[in-house]
């Protein structure tokens, strides 16, 4: 996409029907529109976007800020309190408070508007992808401008063509697509560092879950557009990648020549000039020993995995259609341990999973306390609509779930301290990634095995890997020392 100019797209004639041209020939009609806005009001457009949920949205989000900058919208920071001509949701629905912040942000949005109604309000992602949702929306926030979901995202600037020539609200939700559009614009959020798709969607119907609901099912990109996406990535100036998908363990499936997720690694490991490689998220029942294999091997690949556990109960994850019971969980973590000791795991786990009894909570507990994880993501069991558990009659009380939430959380956390203490003293390689929020003198980095260290540095830093000798463990972060290289 870095190569092609805008300016010399036709746009006298039809739309082409073929993807990505047809796309660029829309950005190309909206920034000549906007150029003239701007132009008429003798300042920029500012457009904002704020992203909720997980890595594949924030991924999706960079893409639609690159088509937004495209346009000629300059972005604003979220601390900027500016009026944005051009504001943008990118929803999740995971759990029912996601979609709770995104009405709360609407009631807020809708006083915006009364003030200033040529602000474009747009609507996307995995919430949108419910069809009561977008009811919702229709009868009760009438003036949000642009709804689509999370199948046509490459199509914002052929939506806000159509909104801006009917000057109507414009509504597009697929119930599913099998195309993958490449070579779009991007916005990369960090310089250094940045998350790759190698697959959309999900075929698991873990029986809580809505993702699959909302993201259809699971596509896997061919292993050279990944591969050449990341040797651009790197040509730019990136040394880590995330590489991304809902279950990243069944990469390679169905594509028309099939390759292991551990495969693609080894493929990835060779690229030049790449330092670090993360991936997210594996689903126990398809991690192979020959991933083991490949990470214990690999110079690059993080000393870090995550790997949801979600119950420690066998009857409960049998119900929840993980397709792994405890002792075949507790198996694989040990296996992982022995083979890569220096790793670290962490997991997510949900609380109060219909008709989870105390003794099921205590399994729970049991992993927890045999595997050791160096963090844990802990969740509330929350009813999504349209999934199989939301129908279960045996819910669990609001006031039994909150006593085993503390209770794990409690649990969690002592281990974790435990742990963090015993790298103190240690010198890692650490990516640095940020200045210090609180102080400017410091910076914060990330250790291959995810674990956030502040030491004094300055803004040159960002983006280097350095030695840092750990001095004091703090909970979740430590604080260190960088050391001569
Ligand atoms: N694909 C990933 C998870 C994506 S969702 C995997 O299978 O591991 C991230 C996490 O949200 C899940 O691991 C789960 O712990 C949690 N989650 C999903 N649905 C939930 C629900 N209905 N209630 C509470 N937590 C949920
Ligand atoms: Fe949801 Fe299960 Fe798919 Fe993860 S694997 S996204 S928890 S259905
Ligand atoms: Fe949320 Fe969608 Fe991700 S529901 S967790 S943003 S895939």
């Amino acid at each position: 996409m870095n190569e092609i100019n805008l300016d010399l797209i036709d746009t006298t004639g039809e739309p082409p029907v073929a993807e990505p041209e047809r796309q660029y020939y829309y950005m190309a009609k909206c920034r000549a529109l906007i150029s003239e806005k701007i132009k008429k009001l003798g300042r920029p457009l500012y457009c904002q976007t704020r992203t909720f949920g997980c890595q594949m949205n924030a991924k999706d989000s960079e893409k639609l800020i690159g088509i937004l900058k495209q346009l000629g919208y300059t972005e604003m920071s979220q601390e900027d309190n500016r009026e944005p001509d051009f504001i943008l949701y990118n929803t999740c629905t995971v759990r029912e408070n996601a979609n709770l912040k995104v009405y709360g942000h609407l009631g807020y949005l809708k006083k915006q508007k009364a003030k200033n109604p040529d602000m474009i309000i747009a609507l996307c992602g995995c919430m949108m992808q419910e069809p009561e949702v977008v009811e919702k929306i229709k009868k009760s926030y009438r003036f949000v401008d642009l709804i689509f979901g999370t199948y046509n995202i490459y199509k914002l600037a052929e939506l806000i063509y159509e909104n801006w020539t009917t000057g109507k609200s414009v509504i597009e939700i697929l119930d599913s697509t099998k195309d993958i559009v490449e070579e779009l614009p991007i916005e990369r959020k960090f310089s250094f560092k940045s998350g790759v798709n190698i697959m959309f969607g999900c075929n698991n119907f873990c029986s809580y879950c809505i993702v699959p609901y909302v993201r259809g099912r699971e596509r896997s990109r061919k292993p050279q557009d990944i591969i050449n996406e990341i040797k651009n990535l790197v040509a730019d100036g990136v040394v880590e990648i995330m590489l991304l998908g809902q279950n990243v363990n069944s990469y390679g499936k169905n594509l028309d020549e099939p390759l292991s997720f551990a495969k693609l690694l080894t493929m990835v490991e060779e690229i030049e000039g790449l330092e670090r490689i993360r991936f997210m998220t594996s689903h126990p029942k398809d991690l192979s020993d020959e991933l083991i294999e490949v990470m214990k091997h690999s110079k690059k690949i993080c000393k870090h995995l995550h790997l949801p556990m979600q119950s420690g109960s066998s009857h409960i994850l049998k119900v929840m259609n993980r397709h792994y019971d405890k002792e075949k969980y507790i198996e694989l973590a040990m296996k992982i341990k022995r083979e890569i000791p220096d790793i670290s795991l962490t997991t997510d786990i949900i609380v109060g999973f219909p008709g989870e009894s105390e003794e099921d909570f205590l399994d729970t507990l049991d992993v927890v306390r045999q595997v050791r994880y160096d963090s844990a993501y802990t969740f509330i069991y929350s009813k999504r609509t349209g999934t199989p558990a939301a129908k279960m009659e045996n819910q669990v009380p609001a006031d039994v779930i909150k006593d085993r939430f503390d209770r794990l959380l409690k649990e969690v956390q002592t281990i974790s301290s435990e742990l963090t203490l015993q790298n103190v003293g240690k010198t890692f390689d650490v990516l640095v990634e940020d200045v210090n929020e609180h102080d400017a003198d410091y910076v914060t980095g990330r250790l291959s095995n995810n674990s956030v260290v502040h030491f004094k540095g300055g803004r040159e830093l960002i983006g280097k890997i350095v030695n840092v000798r750990l001095d004091q463990a703090k909970g979740f972060y430590y604080m260190g020392t960088m050391e001569e290289m």
